[in-house]
């Protein structure tokens, strides 16, 4: 059309844009606004969708009372049945210490700690493992100032798949949890690092990579932990399982991060669980929380800064016929000081089939087998069951019942 016309068409789209921005910056506002009512609104219960906004967002908001979605039934709050244990419930956790079984001359002696800790507390700690301080520094931070950007920047990553390569989220397992867990996280996934990388946030900045050096030195000491199991059940290394991990694992890394709570003794940071996998490394803060479930008690693990604490899972548990316990842990929350944790899952790939190694299954021996195969469709199966309501699912895949765990939660 004319030349007269076109600036004209020009400055209507600018205006329409504009009046479009105004028109959601007042929106915005208006639900900010709204949002600041209903969460000084004392007694009154907060709407769905600022409680999935998660914790953090709440704890910044400044609340002084939980709200009544996070609140436990009392006989599953952090502190029922405590009166009637006497010691202070802490525990130092066997130390495996990785440069003496790197030591030819001390390498019995530390697999025998290794073998006692994985039949008994399911939990120990890795220490002078070797990995550099400024890694694990590096990802202590990154992790912290993933959680301080706003929400809309950490909002991006949330999403209902759980096999999205990054999501982010609120409690444990989100869409099912009755009562919502005092928690907010990030889940990468860290398998083929190469390919997963560019899915990651792209905040902050350095996060792609401070975690994939975090997330290669974890499984390179997860090979190394491996290995020693392996030799420590008796089963050979070479080729096996330990060949098959090598050409390729399952590997996810949990951000984890709880917020000061305003009543942490009506809630829980993260309910009784144990882990899918094969061994879980955590690397936490300064700040305690994590409890381990021992002869019928919550025991706190006191942290030692620049360890690992590594659990045996429920695969380590099918696949070392019952030897080693895949133990239950939950974690507490305090009033006062917020906590970061990051956990690294390792495993088989997901569609590999896990049963007990055939070494250690031997009917006349009396060495009967005590698990059933299982995959990751089992386990998907499994928490779209009714089931997951009463069981774990590594009862639900025992084949003698002897040794039935607590009842314990679920998650994705
Ligand atoms: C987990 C877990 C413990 C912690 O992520 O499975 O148990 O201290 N974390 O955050
Ligand atoms: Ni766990």
């Amino acid at each position: 059309m004319s030349l007269v016309a076109a600036p004209m068409t020009i400055v209507d789209l600018a205006t329409s844009a504009q009046l479009q921005q105004q028109q959601q910056a007042m929106e915005v506002e208006e639900d900010a606004k709204a949002e600041q009512q209903e969460l000084g609104a004392g007694e009154q219960e907060l709407s769905y969708s600022i409680l999935m906004k998660g914790v953090r967002h709440l704890s910044d908001s400044g609340i002084t009372r939980l709200p009544d979605r996070y609140v436990l039934p009392a006989p599953d709050r952090p502190g029922a049945g405590l009166a009637t244990t006497t010691s202070t419930s802490r525990v130092k956790l066997p130390v495996v210490d990785l440069a003496r079984l790197r030591d030819p001359s001390q390498r019995a002696a530390v697999l025998q700690t290794l073998d006692a800790a994985c039949r008994g507390y399911g939990f120990f700690q890795v220490v002078n493992h070797g990995v550099d301080g400024a890694v694990i520094a590096g990802m202590l931070d990154v992790a912290l100032r993933f959680f301080e950007l706003p929400l809309p920047e950490r909002a991006r990553y949330m999403s209902p798949d759980v096999r999205a390569a990054v999501r982010y989220g609120t409690s444990f397992n989100q869409a099912k949890d009755a009562v919502l867990c005092w928690r907010d996280f990030l889940k990468l996934v860290c398998h083929p690092l190469r390919d997963v990388v560019a899915a990651w946030p792209r905040e902050p900045a350095e996060l792609r990579d401070v975690a994939s050096g975090y997330a290669a030195a974890s499984h390179g000491l997860f090979m190394e932990l491996m290995e020693a199991a392996l030799q420590a059940l008796g089963i050979a290394a070479d080729g096996g399982v330990l060949g098959e991990l090598a050409a390729g694992s399952s590997h996810m890394m949990t951000v984890n991060c709880y917020p000061a709570c305003p009543q942490p003794e009506l809630t829980l940071g993260m309910p009784a669980h144990s882990d899918y996998g094969l061994f879980t490394f955590v690397l936490q803060d300064h700040v305690e929380g994590l409890q381990v479930m021992h002869g019928g008690r919550w025991l706190t693990v006191d942290p030692i800064p620049g360890s690992f604490v590594v659990n045996v899972g429920d695969h380590l548990e099918i696949y070392s016929n019952g030897a080693y316990k895949s133990v239950l842990h939950r974690v507490r929350v305090n009033s006062t000081r917020p906590r970061i944790s990051v956990a690294s899952f390792h495993s088989l790939p997901a569609e590999r089939v896990v049963g007990p190694a055939p070494e250690l299954v031997d009917e006349a021996a009396g060495k009967p087998r005590r698990y059933m195969d299982t995959d990751f469709a089992t386990f998907l199966a499994y928490l779209a069951s009714a089931d997951g309501k009463d069981k774990t699912f590594l009862q639900s895949r025992m084949l003698l019942h002897g040794a039935a765990a607590a009842a314990s939660s679920i998650r994705t």
